[in-house]
């Protein structure tokens, strides 16, 4: 006896399965690609908060720390005449104080004693004193050369 035909009606071939996949990959592949890129799009807008979620700032990580015993030492005996930023006192402002200064000893002998030094005809010291109008800077014997260091590099950095 012959079999009855079998309908192929509702009969799935692998091909067909793998042909509606693909249909829907493309379907929903296709408008992502296409539509604008709404996250770009705000940060071109100038969307600073989306800006801020992607890329964060670095906090602070270039900013050396204060160096405190320097601090302390200018307080108690600079501060009355020396700014540890541009702005001028009775004296000049020491932010970045070492970079124009001469190097070697001559901080250590300045700042212990700065008519000293210029009486040795030093010409930084006397170009210095000519300029402020021999204005008299305190004389600091009593301070090491680690201070003085501690000092001027907290000076120089500024606040
Ligand atoms: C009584 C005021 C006075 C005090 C206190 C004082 N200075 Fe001065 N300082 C001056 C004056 C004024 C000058 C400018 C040169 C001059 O006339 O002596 C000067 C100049 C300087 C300079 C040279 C700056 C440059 O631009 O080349 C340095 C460095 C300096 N002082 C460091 C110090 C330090 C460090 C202290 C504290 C330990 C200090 N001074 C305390 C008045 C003072």
């Amino acid at each position: 006896m012959k079999t009855p035909s079998k309908n192929n009606f509702g009969k799935t071939h692998p091909w067909d399965l793998l042909l509606g996949f693909a249909a829907i990959i493309l379907l929903l592949w296709a408008p992502a690609k296409c539509m604008p890129n709404q996250y770009e799009e705000r940060i071109a807008n100038g969307d600073t908060e989306t800006k801020n979620t992607t890329a964060p700032p670095p906090v602070a990580a270039n900013k050396a720390p204060v160096n405190s015993k320097g601090k302390a030492l200018f307080r108690a005996n600079c501060s009355s005449c020396h700014y540890a930023s541009e702005k001028i006192g009775t004296g000049p402002g020491l932010k970045g104080v070492l970079g124009r200064i001469p190097g070697g000893e001559w901080k250590y002998n300045w700042v212990r004693n700065s008519a000293a030094l210029t009486a040795t005809g030093d010409a930084y010291s006397v170009q210095l004193k000519a300029k402020w109008n021999n204005a008299a800077m305190t004389a600091f014997p009593a301070l090491s050369n680690e201070d003085i260091d501690a000092i001027l590099e907290y000076a120089d950095a500024g606040e």
